[in-house]
């Protein structure tokens, strides 16, 4: 069979051919075992088949080892993206002079800086499909932080979702059942068979979902370090370019910004501490590098859609609608929209202390601290209840950790390094000996990371 052109992919291959090949998928993992190229169609009778449930998970956890060991070349991993993506529904948003833009991060502790782009970006003449997912392991989810607000609703349905997007510029919701059930399904096989840290996987997972979003362009904060799936800025440059590339010769306009991920985002991680620290963030009182993320991704989404010539001009423009406070009205529009009590809501900010134990880690001796481990900060966190250790656990939303000292702030002995949310006495204290481990403090101010940006390819 001829290979067919990237734009001619057609949505299902006829029925003859998947019937076929659905026959033959031995051959196929024998293939990719080999280190043999898969065609287009190959992969895509693959994907429909697995979703009709015609491929036994045992084949398909085979053919994904395979992957991870042999890898995918582009033609062959922008064939996996458009087929994950065609094998559900793809939302479809009227015309309209506002493009359609997202950000996706590969996951981080303490990263929401979802939850203060998404209306900074209405706000600045976007429509913003926020298709957001879940915490696994240490690291957060969106949607896990946005249901610690009393009665906010992330389960929409489709007309929901682009009713939303069209009124209010902006929604932060999960998949719907129809959206890219080839991902969710290949997802969890791989959760399971040890075949998450792929490269080309990680792209077509992460690319199918989004362009299901019918996205003019999109932004990705690709995390590097101990807390993140990619150890190294050169393993994280890797995957960037991966996803940089496909998405770009996907159609959608994709940069990518690496950034740093040995320690948290702000001061603050788990659900509720999270969303209160997002708050902060739109009344212009968060601590400066989620600020400083928050604007980078909105400027990059300015640029891209040359809705502003250069990025230092679009990095104003971006903090002049934050200092505005428009994007915080545009925050409550769409919690309300999405079935939040604002009354509830405003009751639940204005108290400090939500989970019933707090107690803090205080240092030990004066100095600067040198060390903040994202990674011991995110056990903690999942530890006290707040994340998962496996799909099934169930989340506390008012557990984390908040006042989290970073590094190469000078301190005193006995100052504040972490103040932990507990649901009890007993998880409190193990929390606090566990945490100790996270920080050290050093007699010389330490030389300090920063992000990097990546353009796009
Ligand atoms: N996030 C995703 O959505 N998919 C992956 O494969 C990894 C992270």
């Amino acid at each position: 069979m001829r290979q067919r052109p990237q734009q001619q992919i057609p949505l299902l291959l006829p029925q003859r051919e998947r019937k076929r090949l659905s026959l033959n998928f031995l051959p196929l993992i024998e293939s990719k075992r080999n280190g043999e190229a898969l065609r287009t169609a190959q992969i895509q009778a693959v994907i429909s088949e697995y979703v009709a449930g015609k491929i036994p998970d045992y084949q398909m956890a085979a053919m994904l080892m395979a992957i991870y060991f042999r890898g995918l070349n582009a033609e062959e991993t922008r064939a996996l993206t458009f087929a994950m993506r065609d094998s559900g529904d793809i939302l479809k948003f009227p015309n309209d002079s506002r493009p359609l833009v997202d950000k996706h991060s590969t996951g981080g502790v303490g990263d929401k800086v979802s939850l203060p782009l998404a209306p900074l970006l209405a706000c600045l003449g976007f429509r913003v499909p926020m298709i957001s997912g879940r915490g696994l392991g240490i690291t957060g989810g969106t949607l896990d932080k946005l249901e610690s607000i009393p009665g906010f609703r992330t389960a929409l349905s489709f007309e929901e979702i682009i009713s939303q997007v069209q009124s209010v510029g902006c929604v932060i919701c999960g998949q719907t059942e129809k959206m890219v059930p080839a991902d969710k399904k290949i997802y969890a096989l791989r959760d399971v068979t040890g075949t998450v840290p792929s490269i080309p996987l990680i792209t077509a997972s992460i690319l199918s979902k989004k362009l299901a979003e019918s996205l003019n362009a999109l932004v990705l904060d690709v995390k590097y370090g101990c807390a993140a799936f990619m150890q190294t800025p050169e393993a994280a440059r890797e995957l960037a370019q991966s996803m940089v590339s496909i998405g770009q010769e996907c159609g959608v306009n994709t940069q990518a910004v690496l950034t740093d991920m040995n320690t948290p985002l702000g001061r603050a991680a788990g659900n509720w501490l999270e969303v209160k620290e997002s708050i902060q963030c739109l009344e212009n009182k968060a601590p400066e590098d989620l600020t400083q993320l928050v604007v980078e991704f909105a400027a990059c989404l300015l640029v891209q859609t040359e809705l502003s010539g250069d990025l230092n001009a679009a990095r104003d423009v971006a903090r002049k609608s934050l200092l505005s406070g428009a994007p915080r009205h545009k925050w409550d529009e769409m919690l309300l929209s999405q079935g939040a009590d604002l009354a509830a809501f405003k009751l639940k900010l204005a108290s400090d202390e939500h989970a019933s134990n707090l107690v803090s880690l205080k240092a030990d001796r004066s100095g600067f601290i040198s060390k903040c481990d994202a990674r011991i900060i995110g056990e903690v966190v999942r530890d006290l209840g707040g994340g998962r250790l496996s799909k099934e656990s169930v989340i506390d939303p008012d557990v984390g950790i908040d006042q989290i000292a970073k590094p190469g702030e000078k301190i005193q002995a006995g100052h504040t390094l972490a103040r932990i949310h507990a649901a009890n006495r007993v998880s409190a204290e193990t929390a606090r000996k566990q945490l100790g481990g996270a920080f050290a403090i050093s007699d010389q101010p330490p030389s300090l990371s920063n992000y990097s940006a990546l353009r796009s390819v």
